[in-house]
């Protein structure tokens, strides 16, 4: 008779899988009984549930479906809570995503794998992820990003868990973002990034979009004494963040010979500015007269619509405007929007000069 092989019922209590040399954060196996008891009970419930269904068993545990039955926020709750919070989350929910699939019903099948993805690990950190079947609703999650076929969790640490652990230095490097944000032209922020100077500095996606937090990874009310560890926000800041938008850029002006000098920089994006494919950033200048008439108006957009002209990391350019009169007032506006074609005034506001002539 087949047996299935229900591998997961043997690590969470045999201390035999234990990597040797394994750095404990927790001390004395048997204080931690009620916890592990309690994990038993999660995973006891996911085994049943698996093993009803023979035909995934039969070929192994399909650690796909564990993400339906095994709830990480029991105990990695403040990684969780930012998680739920950020765009990776709603990868599958998010209404202009699904707002795009229903124009294009085809599309689906070339587009969730990002946005729904298979163990990012099994198809390995340099290729496109899988499509998965399951629970598509939760997006790009814990499952998806840190558990390998056998259900081991990589991450940057050495530690000792209730689930298997492995330390895995591409979860500290670019690596762990590359399956889907270095992929073709309008998914891609790695490639600039590569040639940054960020790149030369080893600053990470990481260290712009996950800042560090020194806290345990864990809070859980049987589990105590876990050890502070500089660990990293699971907040995966982005254009829906204000601050963090207008901490991207810098705008400068002066007046001079009667011309005006604005200077916008991407003073601190570690990639082409603005981020994403669909976004766009405008700068729009304005010269008033003594009476407050507009007696110029120029509008330039940075975006990847056409012909990618976006700011690259680090970069500078200046826009010089002759005065059309003597005296005045200059204005100059930057403006982040979530979508090229939205008129400027649905942006939002990065920064504004004035200077009066
Ligand atoms: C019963 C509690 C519990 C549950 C449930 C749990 N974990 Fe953990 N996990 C831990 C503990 C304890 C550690 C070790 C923390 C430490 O030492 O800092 C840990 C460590 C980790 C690490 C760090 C590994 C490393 O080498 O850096 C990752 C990643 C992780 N867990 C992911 C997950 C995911 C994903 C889930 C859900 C599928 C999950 N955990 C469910 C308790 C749990
Ligand atoms: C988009 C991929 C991604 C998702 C989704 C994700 N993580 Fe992580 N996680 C990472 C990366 C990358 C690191 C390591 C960052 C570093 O050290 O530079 C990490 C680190 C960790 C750590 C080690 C402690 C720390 O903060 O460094 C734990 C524990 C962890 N994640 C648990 C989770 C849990 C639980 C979830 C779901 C609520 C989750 N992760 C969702 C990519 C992800
Ligand atoms: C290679 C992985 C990948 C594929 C394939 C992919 N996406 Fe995305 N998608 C992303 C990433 C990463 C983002 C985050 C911003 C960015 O880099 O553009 C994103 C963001 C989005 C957003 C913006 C959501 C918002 O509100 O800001 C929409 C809409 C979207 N994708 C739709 C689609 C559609 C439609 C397809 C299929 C044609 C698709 N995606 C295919 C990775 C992918
Ligand atoms: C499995 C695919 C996948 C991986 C791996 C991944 N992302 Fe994403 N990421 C996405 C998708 C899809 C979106 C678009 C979500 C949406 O619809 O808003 C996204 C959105 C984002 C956003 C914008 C979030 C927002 O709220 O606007 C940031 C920032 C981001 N990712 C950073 C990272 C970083 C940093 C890493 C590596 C540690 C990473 N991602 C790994 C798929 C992924
Ligand atoms: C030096 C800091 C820094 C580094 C390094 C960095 N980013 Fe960003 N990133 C930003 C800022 C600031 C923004 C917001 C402005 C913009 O759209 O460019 C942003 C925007 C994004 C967006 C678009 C978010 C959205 O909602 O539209 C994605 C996706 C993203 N970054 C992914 C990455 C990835 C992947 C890496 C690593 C290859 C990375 N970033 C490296 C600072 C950084």
């Amino acid at each position: 008779m087949l047996r299935p092989r229900c591998e997961i019922t043997r690590w969470p209590m045999s201390s035999s899988v234990r990597r040797p040399g394994a750095t404990s954060g927790i001390k004395g196996d048997g204080r931690h009984w009620l916890w592990k008891g309690c994990f038993m009970l999660a995973i006891g419930a996911a085994i049943g549930s698996l093993c009803a269904q023979r035909a995934p068993l039969a070929q192994g545990v399909d650690v796909e479906r564990l993400r339906e039955v095994i709830r990480c926020d029991d105990c990695h709750r403040e990684i969780a809570r930012e998680w739920r919070a950020s765009g990776h989350a709603r990868a599958w929910t998010n209404p202009t995503y699904r707002a795009f699939i229903a124009e294009n019903p085809t599309s689906e099948e070339t587009c969730l794998p990002c946005h729904a993805p298979k163990l990012i690990l099994s198809a390995g950190l340099s290729a496109m992820p899988e499509l998965r079947a399951a629970a598509r609703e939760r997006g790009v999650d814990c499952i998806a990003c840190h558990a390998d076929r056998d259900f081991v969790m990589h991450g940057p640490f050495q530690t000792r868990a209730p689930h298997k652990t492995q330390k895995d230095e591409r979860y500290r490097s670019v690596r762990a973002c590359l399956p889907c944000h270095g992929q073709g032209r309008w998914f891609n922020q790695v490639d600039d990034w590569k040639t940054s100077r960020y790149a030369r500095l080893g600053i990470t996606c990481q260290t712009c979009h996950m800042p560090g937090i020194e806290r345990p990874s864990v809070q859980h009310w049987a589990l105590p004494d876990m050890p502070k560890r500089v660990t990293r926000r699971h907040t995966f800041l982005g254009s829906r963040d204000r601050d963090f938008v207008r901490s991207a850029a810098s705008l400068q002006m002066r007046v001079e010979n009667r011309l005006a000098i604005v200077s916008v920089t991407n003073s601190a994006t570690g990639h082409a500015l603005p981020g994403a494919g669909w976004r766009a950033v405008v700068l729009d200048v304005v010269v008033e007269d003594g009476r407050g008439n507009v007696t110029l108006h120029r509008r330039h957009s940075f975006d990847l619509d056409v012909h990618d002209n976006r700011l690259k990391p680090g970069e500078r350019r200046d826009f010089r405007y002759a005065l059309p009169v003597e005296t005045g007032l200059v204005k100059a506006k930057l403006i982040y929007k979530l979508f090229y074609e939205w008129p400027d005034d649905k942006g939002m506001v990065m920064a504004t000069r004035e200077i009066r002539f």
